[in-house]
């Protein structure tokens, strides 16, 4: 008698990661391998250094496609999602200069998903961000933060928070688009998002930190974020691509803590780096976290990567990967 082995959830089944050579994208194609999938990964020059890691990952050599896609241009994104049952659409400018955000995330997200209707996927997951979610200066203290806010685009104009207004604008015409169209797209909303890195560059939201340790910001500001780990985004993905009952936003965060935790935890498991104890704004009474809902998630049976962890392997990474002198 033979045992028959379960198949890998992704056996079989081709997935179009966009941006895949990013932080969190490389994290997700790793996963996606892992269990199973063919991944077409896009990415905007398959023959940058700064996309080799992909190429090394587990099942890459058999399963990996990389393809040359822009996201303001539509036939090459087509010529990628074509062949794929879904698409994890997490490409996006990460930058607060509004020529730069604005029309490639929004523009940008309507080309997936009109690519993604024309090509008949099952579903599309869109990575959105905190940031269409959590800027409204009119929230009171107690209201907990959850799938059902929105950032106020006014607010993030008048401050100037592009990629927040961007993401916003883009997510809302993501979701707009597949209505439109009958397509079945389900949102992930990271936080700030921490963890090893898996790129040889480094990307915007790990010089959250770095900044503390490598000695640039001699103090902290008083403020609080929310914070989650890498490869708890990327399970997040795949999770809410694979439940079929999913759908609608899922937030996906760890916890909510004040920059003089965060300075706090570090200096705690790294003493020997320079990290500020001194918060900018001597005046005013320290920022409370805010109440954030990561229900949605857990339900899925999601178990968070506490923040401590999270930050003491984005430390070290940084370390492996010569980001950060090692100080003994
Ligand atoms: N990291 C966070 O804290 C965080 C939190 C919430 C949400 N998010 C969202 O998660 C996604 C990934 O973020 P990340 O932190 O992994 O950022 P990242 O490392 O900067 O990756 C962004 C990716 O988008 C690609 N991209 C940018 N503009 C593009 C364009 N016009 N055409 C094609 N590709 C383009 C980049 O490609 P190139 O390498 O060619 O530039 C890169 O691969 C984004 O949607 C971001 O908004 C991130």
């Amino acid at each position: 008698m033979t045992i028959a082995s379960t198949p890998a959830p992704g056996e079989g089944q081709t997935v179009c990661v966009t941006g895949a050579g990013g932080f969190i994208a490389s994290w997700l194609v790793k996963l996606l391998l892992q269990r199973g999938y063919t991944v077409k990964g896009t990415v905007r020059n398959p023959e940058d250094p700064k996309n080799g890691h992909l190429k090394t990952l587990d099942g890459a050599a058999e399963r990996l496609i990389l393809c040359k896609a822009d996201l303001l241009d539509y036939d090459s994104l087509l010529a990628a999602i074509a062949g794929c049952h879904g698409v994890f659409h997490t490409a996006s400018p990460v930058t607060d200069d509004p020529e730069q955000m604005v029309e490639p995330a929004v523009k940008g997200t309507e080309n997936v998903i009109d690519a993604a209707a024309e090509v008949g996927v099952r579903r599309v997951v869109f990575t959105s961000s905190v940031g269409a979610v959590a800027m409204d200066p009119n929230r009171g203290p107690d209201v907990v933060v959850d799938e059902s806010c929105w950032s106020d685009l006014d607010f993030c104009k008048k401050t100037r928070n592009w990629y927040c207004y961007g993401k916003a604008v883009a997510e809302k015409a993501a979701c707009e688009r597949a209505k439109e169209k009958g397509l079945d797209l389900v949102v992930l909303i990271p936080v700030l998002v921490m963890g090893p890195v898996l790129q040889p560059t480094i990307n915007a939201s790990v010089v959250h930190i770095l900044k503390y340790l490598d000695g640039s910001v001699k103090t902290f500001t008083n403020a609080v974020q929310a914070y989650v780990d890498v490869r708890d985004v990327a399970m997040a993905h795949v999770l809410i691509y694979e439940t079929p009952t999913a759908s609608g936003r899922y937030l996906c965060a760890e916890s909510v803590l004040h920059r003089g935790d965060v300075v706090g935890i570090l200096a705690k498991l790294f003493p020997e780096y320079p990290l500020p104890n001194r918060c900018s704004d001597e005046v005013n009474p320290r920022k409370q976290p805010y109440k954030l809902s990561n229900k949605k998630l857990k339900d899925l049976g999601l178990q968070f990567i506490p923040a401590k962890q999270s930050f003491y392997e984005t430390v070290k990474s940084l370390q492996e990967k010569g980001h950060l002198p090692i100080v003994s």
